[in-house]
């Protein structure tokens, strides 16, 4: 595998590819980011990795300094996969060589509400982003986990609004064996929050298996699953059931008609944030 930090040197390494496949990942690398290089690599050659933690998808009082950094590692665990022919890992000055003064700005129906009323200008700072690795790594494919789902919704919207001819691939979430997603941050858990941490994807099996009853009464299923988390010592964001194809809430006629519905939740757990969903 290829390391490259500099724009240059991946381009002269991908120079005439029209196959490129791609992974974009912030790093400190997990088997669900080794799922989705595999997937790639079933969609195109040669594969892309890149690690760059974005420091403008972060909140003033988010993790960013603390985010987990780990590139040596990431190396040594993408170098034993084979999935990966080129890694590129910038550092901020070649990412950002000047203020990122242009923008992308998801619309406010699908970037403001969710993770995006709890996270203000998170959207905006991925797509941005994404946008840039984009035009970095010009990829034919490139993929994202759905425990993410409504970054993949984003980043889906904006290839299609801007005609972008990068094809995005969605891999399932990857969970431990008692539910929970995994994710970079599980490593922030303390062992008791990690004994308790599974108990979101069970609310959320909870909400499913509501529903599957024949319960139509959306919010109480949603507030139910608060409450409950809640009780446990969570700090509930939201349980959200939406509507998959735009995210937005479902009358009681859709859900009853068979509408595909998704349930979306966030809550922090002592310092971590956790996000999960469903597809019901
Ligand atoms: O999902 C992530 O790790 C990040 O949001 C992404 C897509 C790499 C953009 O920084």
């Amino acid at each position: 595998m290829k390391v490259v930090h500099t724009i240059e040197d991946l381009r002269d390494h991908l120079r005439g590819q029209l196959r490129v496949s791609f992974v974009p990942t912030m790093g400190n690398l997990h088997e669900g980011h080794m799922a989705l290089m595999k997937l790639a690599r079933q969609h195109g050659d040669p594969v892309v990795a890149s690690i760059f933690v974005n420091r403008l998808q972060f909140g003033p009082n988010e993790d960013f300094d603390r985010y987990p950094r780990t590139l040596q590692n990431d190396i040594e665990k993408l170098e034993r996969e084979r999935d990966v022919y080129v890694l590129f890992a910038p550092d901020e000055r070649e990412l950002y060589p000047e203020p990122q003064s242009y923008r992308v700005q998801p619309p406010q129906e699908l970037g403001d509400i969710l993770e995006g009323e709890c996270r203000p200008g998170f959207f905006g700072g991925v797509s941005t982003v994404v946008l840039k690795l984009f035009s970095c790594v010009q990829p034919r494919v490139a993929v994202f986990g759905k425990k993410d789902y409504q970054q993949l919704m984003v980043v889906r919207n904006m290839c299609r609004q801007f005609q972008l001819p990068v094809e995005i691939l969605a891999h399932e979430t990857v969970r431990n064996p008692d539910g929970l997603a995994l994710s970079s941050r599980n490593m922030y858990l303390q062992p008791t929050e990690r004994a308790e941490a599974p108990r979101l994807y069970a609310a959320l099996q909870s909400v499913q298996q509501h529903l599957q009853r024949g319960e139509c009464d959306i919010e109480q299923l949603e507030q139910q699953a608060c409450a409950e988390l809640n009780g446990r010592g969570w700090q509930v964001d939201y349980v959200a059931v939406r509507r998959r194809r735009d995210l937005h809430k479902p009358g009681r006629d859709e859900v009853a008609a068979g509408e595909p519905l998704v349930v979306l939740a966030a809550a922090k757990l002592g310092a971590t944030r956790l996000i999960d969903n469903l597809e019901l």
